[in-house]
């Protein structure tokens, strides 16, 4: 805990000069759309009901504190940050995209809860692979979306679908977490980037064997706003405070050039970037995350308390944007935007990360 407090002032302190309140100027053309929902599985798979075998769960989630917790040679970013509840304003009055649902700004309350401070990385995922023998939807399925510039001329030339309204998005056979571009691709010298390609339902099982859960949608964003009201990103509304960049998004002509200005051109470490004020890295940007929420656009102005969604739906919640957002295309890289797939979807630009009601016992005596 004090290592976190420690960093939380340290944090503080860069806050006092970034959080000015400069009004950002809308590109109209921020509303078109970026194809961030067109990675449903269901529109390929339609008839396929290969998900009969229900997921082998033999592996009770109360076994999980022991495993969970052992060592392995990458370092470990499983650490939470203790998130205390309060009311905030969650939503927008200024939606970039009306059609997400991005408005109204309302009261929300949410109660104490702990979040992980990072995405949950490759390695993080395959220590709980290695102890449980999970296979993942898209393991199951055979494939998943990947984005067209990053995979090579040979995974490309087997291509033989894409998705009609967003035509960078192709379904790669074989592409799964452990080979993020198709067969030909590995996570090896990637182990603390996060995982991608997980499914919703995916999220939910690593989380439960980590003593975990998903966050809720306000759970998410009150984390992602790090104690700031109404601002647009987690350090507040300026994109670039100091020339620096604090976030892994797109730079460059979208989707044709990623000059790769912040340093990266698809997912960055998830200890990379600074921590928000409650600690939290890469809110935004990197890679969407999956939330527990079902996916509804219409939101009562009434103030609620713990809201979780509603209790039924097609599509879950994903927040944050990702790698592949842009100011043009899809500003969505905003602690009020929102974007949704159906729980069975996987892509490149989608992993997750848990949340907690009781720090795990584990966690209790590191740091
Ligand atoms: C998973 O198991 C393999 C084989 O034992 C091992 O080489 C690898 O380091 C393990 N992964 C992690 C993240 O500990």
């Amino acid at each position: 805990m004090k290592t976190i407090l420690y960093l939380g002032s340290v944090v503080v302190f860069m806050l006092l000069d970034v959080r000015g309140s400069d009004l950002v100027e809308f590109d109209e053309s921020a509303s078109k759309e970026c194809g961030c929902k067109s990675t449903s599985r269901s529109k390929l798979n339609d008839k396929e009901e290969t998900q009969d075998e229900a997921v082998d769960l033999t592996f009770a989630s109360s076994k999980y504190s022991a495993a969970a917790n052992i060592e392995s040679n990458f370092e470990r970013t499983n650490q939470m940050s203790f998130i205390k509840g309060d009311i905030f304003n969650m939503g927008t009055n200024k939606p970039v995209f009306v059609a997400d649902g991005e408005g109204p700004e309302r009261v929300v309350k949410v109660d104490s809860f702990y979040m992980d401070i990072h995405e949950v990385s490759n390695a993080e995922f395959e220590i709980f692979v290695n102890n449980t023998g999970y296979v993942t939807e898209a393991e199951k399925f055979g494939d998943s979306f990947v984005f067209e510039s990053l995979l090579s001329e040979n995974t490309k030339s087997k291509v033989t679908q894409a998705v009609a309204d967003a035509p960078w998005w192709l379904p790669v056979k074989g592409c799964n977490w452990r080979h993020p571009e198709g067969p030909d691709s590995s996570i090896k010298d990637r182990m603390d980037h996060p995982v991608i390609h997980v499914s919703w339902n995916d999220a939910v099982k690593y989380c439960e064997w980590v003593g975990k859960r998903l966050p809720t949608e306000a759970e998410w964003e009150y984390a992602c706003r790090g104690g700031l009201q109404s601002r647009l990103y987690p350090w507040g509304n300026k994109l670039m405070p100091h020339g620096w960049h604090w976030t892994n998004i797109w730079q460059g002509e979208f989707p044709i050039e990623n000059t790769g200005e912040d340093g990266f051109i698809s997912t960055a470490p998830v200890t990379s970037f600074p921590t928000n004020s409650f600690g939290l890295r890469n809110m935004v940007g990197n890679v969407w995350e999956w939330t527990s929420d079902w996916w509804i656009t219409t939101h009562s102005s009434e103030a609620v308390s713990n809201p979780s969604g509603p209790a039924t739906g097609k599509d879950k919640v994903k927040k944050g944007g990702s790698y592949l957002c842009h100011q043009s295309y899809c500003f969505r890289y905003r602690c009020a935007a929102r974007s949704q797939n159906t729980p069975d979807s996987s892509a490149g630009n989608l992993g997750f990360r848990c949340a907690s009601s009781t720090l795990p016992e584990y966690l209790q005596h590191m740091g």
